[in-house]
């Protein structure tokens, strides 16, 4: 099993506008498809409960990530979050070093707006995983979580193809 876990939050501009919300779900169903991804699971922080209504992958909600990563407790969890937003104490891989587990395989990309806030989340949950930061040529620079799902699937492409 291939997964992705994406947040759905705050976005006032995107919830204004459901034709934006609709796109903005797009980028995360048909970039995940083109990668294999069967699971494609949003945490939904402010209950805006989106369709995904694409039969060609999974679509799951949760209201929290606590409550996905309980569904999936056998799943590799992979946390993605800039260097700069990875809490003291927290150790974590760099892309270029990582080695992506073969199978049953979870990405989680935090909020666009807060990020993963991986200060939150109970040590149990965090030392399960493996936290990666992807280097980029600008530094400070924190791209969207759906692009940066694409770097990341591309890499684990690369690496078992
Ligand atoms: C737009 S960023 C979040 C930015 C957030 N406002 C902050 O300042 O931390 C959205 C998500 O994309 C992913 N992301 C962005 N840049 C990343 C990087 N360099 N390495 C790994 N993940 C990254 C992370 O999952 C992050 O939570």
């Amino acid at each position: 099993m291939l997964g992705v876990i994406g947040f759905w939050d705050n976005a006032n501009w995107l919830y204004e506008l459901s034709v934006a919300e609709k796109k903005y779900l797009s980028f995360w169903r048909i970039s995940a498809k083109a990668f294999g991804v069967d699971k494609l699971i949003m945490i939904d922080l402010d209950g805006r409960n989106p369709v995904c209504g694409d039969t060609e992958i999974e679509f799951e909600i949760y209201s929290t990530l606590e409550e996905a990563l309980d569904a999936y407790p056998n799943a590799n969890i992979v946390f993605l979050e800039n260097e700069t937003a990875v809490p003291d104490g927290i150790s974590y891989e760099n892309l270029n070093d990582f080695e992506h587990p073969s199978e049953d395989v979870i990405y989680i990309f935090g909020s666009d707006f807060s990020g993963l806030a991986l200060q939150s989340l109970d040590n149990e949950y965090i030392e399960k995983g493996t936290v990666v930061n992807v280097e980029m040529p600008v530094n400070a620079s924190y791209p969207w979580a759906t692009v940066m799902m694409g770097i990341v699937l591309y890499d684990r492409w690369l690496q078992w193809r």
